[in-house]
């Protein structure tokens, strides 16, 4: 039986691809390595708790000590990295939170990894999941490709750019069995509602303002975070070593359009006048260092794995807001507490 962890797991995307590996790879033992910071919730993994091939781990991968100790104790097969402190606003708040988690975290990890394999890497993997965000910022014209230079402008870019080049560097110089995808914006289900979409479903549900940045007119591209969940299976299994694949949707959207395309469906789902959430939008001072737009050409993991996103974004966009109009006690249970002091300073 093979040992796979996955960190972050009890994440946003993380919990998607925990339930994916655990429910469609008995034969892996899978261990779910979460330090259930304010953004992991283990509600959003219930489903797959009590699976024979199933275990919870908490700890920190910021804890070298502690990273060391699991790798002895179980001779892991592939590492899925995911745990990470992944929301801008906060990395402009706290930027060293985010060189602890992001950059040392994945330190002790590849380290653990490398020390634990012995060189021996046969059948090994260590599986890096990143961003968009480390290219930078795309102006009218062009795609992100796999050969675009790194240019991140945030914290959190910076710590994710970072942590890329030590899973690159430990490939090259130890021969480490890595792969690596860079994905675009993801949307879906158990979304902590700090992110643009979360936060405006749940925003409208409470008729509360919906906070748009500066002029709206910044282009992100949304993917699906199960058909992001998929790629990260596929990549995990035959991708290719020491390469880097981009994932994303093929679906740019200006925020300002999506927010009002948000506005329209959900006026629908909660019955209520045309228009009526539209008149929520405010528009608030700008995200410091604001990427205008990112844009993946996902093209590589088209042509060599055959992956491409399953649903449209109308599709997606339909299952997503459903999901939060019938999981409104999980939204009410992530936003008491300390999220009610984060958007109090963010926001006010
Ligand atoms: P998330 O913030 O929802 O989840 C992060 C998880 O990591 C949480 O469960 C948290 O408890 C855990 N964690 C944080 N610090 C930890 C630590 N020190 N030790 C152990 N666990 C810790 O993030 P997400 O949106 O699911 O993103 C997952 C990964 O995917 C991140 O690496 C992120 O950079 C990357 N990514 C995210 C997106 C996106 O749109 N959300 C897009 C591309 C790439
Ligand atoms: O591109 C991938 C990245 O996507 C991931 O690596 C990050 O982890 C993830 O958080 C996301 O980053 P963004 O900064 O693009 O996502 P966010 O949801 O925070 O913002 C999306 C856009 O909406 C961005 O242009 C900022 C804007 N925005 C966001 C918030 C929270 C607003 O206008 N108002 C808001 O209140």
């Amino acid at each position: 039986m093979k040992k796979i962890l996955i960190t972050g797991g009890a994440g946003f995307i993380g919990s998607h691809v925990v339930r994916r590996f655990v429910n469609k790879y008995p034969e892996y033992q899978i261990f779910n390595l979460d330090a259930l910071t304010y953004a992991g919730n283990l509600e959003n993994i219930k489903d797959i708790e009590n699976k024979e091939n199933y275990t919870f781990v908490k700890g920190d991968i910021v804890d070298e000590n502690f990273i060391n100790e699991l790798f002895k104790l179980h001779d892991f097969d592939g590492v899925l990295h995911l745990a990470a402190e992944s929301h801008v606003d906060r990395s402009i708040e706290d930027p060293l939170a985010f060189v602890k988690t992001n950059v040392i975290g994945t330190m002790n990890l590849l380290n653990a990894a490398k020390n634990s394999w012995k060189n021996n890497f046969e059948g090994k993997r260590f599986y890096h999941i990143s961003t968009d965000e480390v290219y930078g910022s795309l102006g009218a014209e062009g795609l992100f490709t796999e050969k675009t230079p790194y240019d991140p402008n945030s914290p959190y870019s910076a710590s994710k750019a970072s942590s890329d080049h030590f899973v690159r560097a430990y490939g090259e110089t130890y021969g480490l069995p890595y792969v690596l995808t860079n994905c675009s914006n993801n949307y879906g289900s158990y979304h902590f509602p700090e992110k643009l979409i979360p936060l405006f479903i749940n925003n409208i549900i409470n008729n509360k303002s919906l906070p748009v940045y500066g002029d709206g007119n910044y282009t992100r591209d949304w993917l699906f975070v199960e058909d992001h969940a998929i790629a990260i299976d596929l990549v995990f299994h035959e991708g290719k070593n020491h390469e880097t694949y981009n994932i994303g949707g093929f679906n740019e959207w200006k925020n300002i359009d999506l927010v009002k395309l948000l506005c329209t469906i959900m006026d629908g789902k909660l019955e209520r006048e045309k228009g009526t959430s539209e008149k929520l939008i405010t528009y608030v001072k700008d995200r410091p260092g604001h990427d205008l737009r990112y844009a993946i050409d996902a093209s590589k993991i088209n042509k060599e794995l055959g992956w491409k996103p399953s649903v449209t974004f109308e599709e997606g966009l339909e299952k997503t807001i459903n999901w939060y109009l019938n999981n409104q006690e999980w939204l009410q249970n992530v936003t008491s507490g300390s999220y009610k002091d984060y958007y109090q300073k963010q926001y006010s």
